[in-house]
């Protein structure tokens, strides 16, 4: 038995920031991954499709000079795997500091203290869960791997589908029906809300929407789809119901916590289909078990795990922190590019007393006119006070500029305040300033 300060189980952002945040503070870390270090993000998320929309964006600039370029699609594959190896290197370098261990396996509970990976036992006072989620399979269907994929499977596609079909509106549709239409596949998008990105203010997620719609991606909104078979995709829309087939069918209805291999119950740590429950230190119902990220259904974002793990391990240290849990920016990266934090106006409607929606337009801008990017507006929401409590947008780079606004919010800033920070010519975030001038 290999007796440490802490274990993390889970290898992704949420795992390998608090080892090296642990390590750094002095403590002993075992961090057991039974895949690639990187996590979801790393190796079938964040930064795979990232990678895809750079050649996205490369190929419609292109496309602006060349009405007949095409996709490399080798290349994309290509610049794929070198990003995610030259990524996974720096986490590799990052755990092989002297104090943090690495151990391949899969990580099983023994009791509350201790964890097995079937050749080898570790004990410690504190543990950290930080297993990640998995794409989640409506009963609609069976994934064939070929034709009905989940993210991961299409991420390792070999070629462009010419027709795709994507079950869910969500960010992963979202962001993956942009990147097809791009690389010239006919995307249709079935969606069972009236909107598409619900967490998204509903008046900028629309304008998203129509904007796709007229590069040609096709919508079915307020549609649920009931069936997967031979012959397609089956879906439902006021009553009627209609199948449409296509060479590649991606399923993007949700993920789910990684909860089964754990053995939790001998830890007697709770947790629903939901995930782990936890307190705002991210602590368990079991004493020193702690989890973190996508396995406590809380907020699937890469840089919200990544925060969870500091406040985990600063509860371990006895250490203080000011984390804002409740401003959590986040980013969708179709073409244009949406973001948001906070408050949106739906929701002020509904709760927020004589709260303010200042809007700011691209089109206005001049750096987004030299950029030929004129599309795209951004809200910032006030209360009745004047301090910022949310920014929703969508454009080029918006996240970007959610980004500001996110950290102003932080600081409690209010927008007259924002009037007189001065915002450098040319500039997307003159859009933030004009909007707070229209106070
Ligand atoms: P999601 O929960 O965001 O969206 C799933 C959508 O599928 C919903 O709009 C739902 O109404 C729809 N749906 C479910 N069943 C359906 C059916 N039978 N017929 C039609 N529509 C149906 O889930 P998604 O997109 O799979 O993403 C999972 C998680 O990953 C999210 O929490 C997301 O935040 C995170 N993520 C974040 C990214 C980012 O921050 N840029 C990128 C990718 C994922």
């Amino acid at each position: 038995m290999t007796t440490t300060d802490l274990i993390i189980i889970g290898g992704g952002p949420g795992g390998y920031e608090a080892a090296g945040y642990a390590a750094k503070h002095g403590l002993n870390v075992v961090i057991i991954e039974r895949g690639n270090v990187g996590g979801t993000c790393l190796n079938v998320g964040c930064i795979p499709t990232k990678t895809w929309c750079h050649e996205a964006d490369v190929l419609r600039a292109r496309l602006s000079a060349d009405p007949q370029a095409t996709i490399d699609f080798q290349h994309v594959r290509q610049r794929q795997t070198e990003v995610v190896t030259l990524l996974r290197g720096g986490i590799e370098t990052l755990l092989s500091a002297p104090n943090i261990r690495l151990v391949k396996g899969e990580a099983q509970f023994v009791d509350g203290h201790t964890v097995t990976t079937g050749d080898e036992t570790f004990t410690a006072p504190n543990i950290i869960i930080a297993t990640g989620s998995e794409a989640k399979m409506p009963p609609i269907g069976q994934l064939d791997k070929y034709r009905i994929m989940t993210s991961s499977e299409l991420l390792a596609i070999d070629h462009v589908p010419e027709s795709l079909v994507i079950i869910g509106a969500g960010v992963i549709g979202m962001e993956f029906a942009s990147i097809f239409q791009t690389f010239g596949s006919e995307v249709t998008v079935i969606e069972y809300l009236k909107e598409c990105l619900p967490m998204l203010d509903s008046d900028i997620a629309k304008r998203l929407r129509k904007s796709m719609e007229k590069r040609g991606i096709t919508f079915h909104m307020q549609a649920g789809v009931t069936a997967i078979t031979a012959e397609g995709v089956t879906f439902e829309r006021k009553g009627k119901a209609q199948t449409i087939n296509a060479e590649a069918i991606l399923v993007a209805t949700g993920r789910k916590p990684c909860l089964e291999q754990l053995h939790l119950e001998a830890a007697g740590v709770d947790f629903t289909p939901k995930g782990i429950t936890v307190d705002a230190q991210f602590r368990t119902s079991a004493t020193g078990i702690y989890a973190i990220g996508d396995v406590n259904g809380q907020m699937m974002l890469a840089h919200a795990a990544s925060m969870q793990g500091i406040r985990a391990v600063n509860q371990i240290l006895g250490l203080t922190d000011h984390i804002q849990f409740d401003i959590m920016p986040s980013a969708i990266f179709t073409y244009p590019e949406a973001a948001s934090v906070g408050a949106s106006e739906d929701h002020c409607k509904e709760q927020v007393q004589g709260y303010n929606c200042l809007k700011g337009y691209y089109r206005a801008n001049g750096k987004a006119v030299s950029m030929d990017e004129t599309e795209g507006m951004v809200k910032l929401l006030t209360n009745t006070e004047g301090q910022l409590i949310g920014c929703h947008a969508y454009g080029a780079h918006s996240a970007d500029m959610i980004q500001e606004l996110s950290s102003l919010m932080c600081m409690g800033v209010t927008v007259s305040q924002l009037r007189d920070m001065i915002h450098i010519h040319p500039t997307l975030g003159e859009i933030l300033h004009a909007a707070s001038m229209n106070s």
